[in-house]
């Protein structure tokens, strides 16, 4: 595998970030950055897809011209956040699979807690790229990709838009196949298991909820 952890450090990601991370950024704002930042994310999660050639007819002559390759890739949407990166995804590569997972943080142990867990067949020859916008804590990520790979997944990344250094390090003891894609790594996890500085409850910043 390539770098265990890939930080997007391409300018208008880097922009588009600062403007969520700031508190006056309203929801609707809010909502469309994710959507955008998370094609450019994308964009570098799939850099190694595979691709075969097929035989087609431009106007001017016929050519070997690359497509992708293999099974269609699985997106799985960690509920409720990851549906804001999901979207997003979905305008780039309108024929992948989507599963959900759907685990709640309990507050007090900070530990996940399952509710729901639907995903696409055959997991197992697909690329399945995992999507939560926060790795925080890493406990509902690291969960949510154990229950990945007990459905057959073998080949996995995580999307996220931030991570903690305390979720990085989770996620790659318990994971070390699994990448991991960010725009930022943040400095630490306050004592409610915030991302500091980070950019809040994604969840609530993204639909508006409180
Ligand atoms: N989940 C969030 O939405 N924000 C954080 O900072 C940590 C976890």
């Amino acid at each position: 595998m390539q770098n265990h952890l890939t930080i997007v450090d391409h300018p208008l990601v880097q922009h588009k970030l600062t403007l969520m991370r700031q508190t006056t950024t309203p929801t609707a704002v809010f909502r469309q950055l994710l959507r955008e930042i998370s094609q450019l994310l994308a964009y570098e999660v799939t850099r190694e897809l595979e691709t075969d050639t097929k035989t087609i007819e431009t106007p001017i002559c016929q050519m070997q011209a690359p497509e992708l390759a293999g099974r269609k890739l699985a997106l799985v949407s960690i509920l409720r956040a990851g549906n804001g990166l999901l979207d997003g995804i979905l305008e780039l590569i309108p024929s992948a699979r989507v599963g959900f997972v759907g685990l709640y943080r309990d507050e007090e142990t900070l530990k996940p807690v399952q509710y729901y867990f639907k995903v696409p067949s055959e997991l197992d020859k697909r690329l399945v790229i995992a999507v939560d916008p926060m790795l925080a804590t890493g406990n509902s990520s690291v969960a949510a990709i154990d229950l990945l790979k007990q459905a057959g997944a073998t080949n996995i990344r995580f999307l996220c838009l931030l991570a903690a250094p305390e979720g990085v390090a989770r996620m790659k003891e318990a994971h070390p196949d699994v990448q991991i894609v960010t725009a930022a790594v943040d400095d630490h996890l306050n004592e409610h298991g915030y991302i500091v500085p980070g950019l809040g409850d994604a969840g609530d910043r993204m639909f508006g909820t409180k």
